[in-house]
């Protein structure tokens, strides 16, 4: 098990001015910061990203919406980081989110719900290295 997760502070979530509230909250459960940038990707750099998800019917709107205002990117550390950072953003869809995770609290709806956390280890290594150098990480 690694330590480290990936987490994107989608365009919504920086749109509403939640950006703020929302990394405070990952500081206070423990997470420590390895690597961060504001960014804005282009319609390409978000459509690389998804990939695995090319050919779904939300593919389009999801690239759409990556790219439509900057984000915030991070690589996180905790023990267990990529399953306790998915237990405290919650589910995809915010409607069916637990109480007090971050899309409960800050998404506007299924497509467009505020954060993006890795979903394994090896996800977390590739989608840190899409946004990140040697350089940047400390
Ligand atoms: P993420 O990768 O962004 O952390 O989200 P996730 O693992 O919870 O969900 P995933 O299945 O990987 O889907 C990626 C993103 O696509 C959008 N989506 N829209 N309209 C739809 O049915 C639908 N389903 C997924 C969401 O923005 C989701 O976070
Ligand atoms: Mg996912």
């Amino acid at each position: 098990m690694s330590n480290r997760t990936f987490t994107m502070i989608k365009p919504d979530a920086m749109k509403n001015g939640h950006a703020g509230a929302i990394f405070d909250r990952i500081i206070k459960e423990g997470f420590r910061v390895i690597a961060l940038k504001m960014t804005k990707l282009s319609a390409e750099k978000a459509g690389e990203f998804y990939a695995i998800h090319k050919g779904r019917p939300f593919y389009g709107e999801l690239v759409e919406f990556m790219s439509s205002g900057p984000i915030i990117a991070a690589i996180l550390e905790k023990p267990g980081a990529v399953s306790s950072f998915r237990t405290l953003i919650g589910a995809t869809d915010p409607a069916k989110a637990e109480a007090n995770t971050i899309r409960k609290l800050y998404a506007t709806s299924l497509g467009e719900n505020a954060i993006h956390g890795s979903d394994s280890d090896e996800n977390a290594k590739i989608e840190g290295d899409f946004f990140f150098s040697g350089l940047e990480r400390f």
